[in-house]
C-alpha cells in the first residue's frame, strides 16, 4: 500500500500481519506495521527502510512511489533493523544516493556491515536539508529508543517524522479509536526506560508548529489524536498517574489469594 499524506509525502510502509512476537519477546497479536516515507521535491528524499521480513512488498512500494525517479537522500532516523534492513541493497540499487544520519548513527553502521554503502551526510541539532520547497530540520532525540536516533521536521508541511516515538503494535490502522491501548503497551516496552529523553524530545516538538506526527510503527496523528498522543505521552513521559486509583497486583494459583486482593 502506498498513499499520499501530504502532497508530496507519500507512505510506504508495509504491514507484517504474521509478526506474532516483535522484537523476539513483544507479544503482537494483531500484528505489526513498519513504516517509512518519501518527500517528492527538486529532490527526493526517502525516511528510514524496512525489516527484512517485508523488504520485498517495501521496494515495490517505493518503485511505485518515485514513479521513475532516482532518490537522492536516505534520512536514517533510526539504525535498528527493523527500519534499517533495506540500507545496504537500497545504496546498492541507487550508487548516487547519499546517507543522512546522525553521527552516532555513522558510527554505529559498521556494527550492522554498512560501513562504505553510501556517502554519508552526518547531521547534528537543528541542521537544515533543503529538497526544494521543504526544507527538513533534523532533532537529536538519543534514547527515544537507542543512542543515534534523531527525529526530522518538515517546515513546509508542518509533520514531524518521529522514528519510534509515537508508535503503536499493530498493523498499520488509520481509522483505528483506541490508538492510546496498543501505544501505550509500545511505549512501555520500547521507550518506558527512557522518560528523561522522552520529556526533552516533547519539550524540543512543543516549539514547532506540528500539524502531523509521522512515526516508524502505527498511524499517522494528526487533529485530536495527535493531541491525546502528546497529552498521554507527557504523563508517560514523566512516569506520572494516567488514572487516579490503587492499583492492587496479585497471582493467585487456586484463587484464594485473588479473593483475598479482591476484598
Ligand atoms: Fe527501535
Ligand atoms: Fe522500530
Amino acid at each position: 500500500m502506498t498513499k499520499n499524506i501530504t502532497k508530496d509525502i507519500r507512505y510506504i510502509g508495509v504491514d507484517d500481519p504474521e509478526m506474532r512476537l516483535f522484537e523476539s519477546q513483544y507479544a503482537t497479536p494483531d500484528g505489526m506495521c513498519y513504516n517509512s516515507y518519501v518527500i517528492l521535491d527538486e529532490k527526493v528524499a526517502i525516511l528510514d527502510t524496512s525489516d527484512r521480513r517485508t523488504l520485498g512488498a517495501w521496494k515495490e512500494n517505493l518503485t511505485e512511489a518515485l514513479g521513475g525517479r532516482t532518490p537522492d537522500y536516505l534520512i536514517v532516523q533510526h539504525l535498528e533493523p527493523d527500519h534499517a534492513s533495506g540500507i545496504a541493497d537500497l545504496c546498492a540499487l541507487y550508487p548516487t544516493l547519499q546517507i543522512v544520519c546522525s553521527a552516532k548513527a555513522q558510527q554505529m553502521m559498521p556494527q550492522y556491515m554498512m560501513e562504505g554503502v553510501a556517502p554519508i551526510i552526518t547531521v547534528k541539532e537543528g541542521d537544515t536539508l533543503s529538497l526544494g520547497s521543504h526544507v527538513l530540520r533534523f532533532i537529536m532525540a538519543p534514547m527515544v529508543h537507542w543512542p543515534e536516533v534523531m527525529v526530522t521536521y518538515d517546515e513546509a508541511d508542518r509533520v514531524l517524522f518521529s522514528a519510534d516515538g509515537f508508535g503503536k503494535f499493530g498493523v498499520y490502522d488509520a481509522d483505528a479509536d483506541d490508538w492510546a491501548c496498543e501505544a501505550r503497551r509500545y511505549y512501555f516496552n520500547i521507550c518506558g526506560k527512557y522518560g528523561t529523553p522522552v520529556s526533552t524530545l516533547l519539550k524540543k516538538a512543543a516549539a514547532l508548529d506540528i500539524q502531523q506526527i509521522l512515526p516508524l510503527h502505527g498511524p499517522v496523528l494528526e487533529g485530536e489524536k495527535l493531541a491525546e498522543a502528546l497529552r498521554l505521552y507527557t504523563i508517560w513521559s514523566a512516569y506520572d498517574v494516567e488514572t487516579e486509583g490503587v492499583f492492587i497486583a496479585h497471582a493467585s494459583i487456586h484463587g484464594n489469594t485473588a479473593a483475598a486482593a479482591e476484598r
